[in-house]
């Protein structure tokens, strides 16, 4: 079964993006299930009920967070009932939301896990020791084993795709914002990418406008970062290729849209 999982979606010009290209990707690819980071949808930080809900209309059948979970107030008020939503699992206990769901197509099952790296991120309990707890429960029901972990340092998302290797089908890394070109199959048969990148602003600085960024850097001050929503826009994510019974990933291909890389159907 093939999978199309994309990359963090920034606001309305990732969400513009999400809609317009969907119906390509899928007559492209022809994925089985699609997966979509949401949690910079809603102006670059966090996500609202409808916008959870147009992803669904869209095509997405599971919708994965990170750090961002909280910054929309609406959260709280679906998080709940929002089946196919998950937030990561290492969030404190007691934490709304839950960090695992189970996604069924004709009779397969897949599991999906949404974890958050520690490093140069706030403490929170440890996401090696929590994935074999995810694992070991999912493994009670598939083999089909989906892992978004949201996780700024290269090393800790590296360190993360060993220690799962042969145990889940497929870890993509998300949070950075800029898609990396190690795309791989692991020697146990886990696919592996440190970052699927972001769907949204392409003439921007991870999304948010490159002005406000710049004048940061250059001064220090306190700056309110919004969406740039007046340059061109990309697509990023990656296409993972599972065997249904076995759970072991065969094929891992990057996924780049933007004028430097226009895609083709
Ligand atoms: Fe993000
Ligand atoms: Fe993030």
């Amino acid at each position: 079964m093939k999978i199309l999982f994309i990359g963090d979606v920034v606001g309305s010009p990732g969400r513009d993006m999400v809609q317009e290209y969907l119906p390509k990707l899928k007559e492209k690819y022809r994925p089985h299930m699609i997966i979509v980071n949401g949690e910079n949808a809603a102006s670059g930080k966090g996500i609202t009920e409808k916008i959870y809900k147009q992803f669904l209309e869209w095509g997405a059948q599971v919708i994965t967070m990170g750090n961002h979970t909280w910054d929309k107030k609406d959260i709280f008020a679906f998080i709940d009932d929002a089946r196919y939503m998950i937030r990561p699992a290492n969030f404190p206990e007691g934490t709304p939301g839950k960090g695992i769901v189970y996604y069924h197509l004709n009779g397969i099952k897949v599991a999906v896990l949404n974890l958050q790296g520690r490093t140069f991120l706030p403490a929170l309990d440890d996401p090696f020791r929590k994935v074999d707890q995810l694992i070991a429960e999912a493994k009670q029901q598939t083999n089909l084993i989906f892992l978004d972990f949201h996780a700024e340092a290269t090393s800790e998302k590296q360190a993360m795709g060993w220690y799962v290797d042969g145990r889940v089908s497929a870890i993509v890394g998300t949070h950075t914002h800029t898609q990396t070109a190690d795309e791989r199959i692991l020697p146990q048969g886990t696919a592996y990418i440190t970052d699927a990148g972001m769907t949204g602003p392409y003439d921007a600085i991870l999304g948010t406008d490159k002005e406000a960024v710049l004048k940061k850097f250059l001064t220090s001050l306190p700056i309110r970062f919004e969406v740039d929503k007046k340059g061109r826009t990309q697509l990023n994510g990656v296409i993972t290729t599972i065997d249904e019974k076995t759970g072991q990933a065969s094929r891992v291909e990057r996924i780049l849209i933007n004028d430097d890389h226009p895609f083709f159907g």
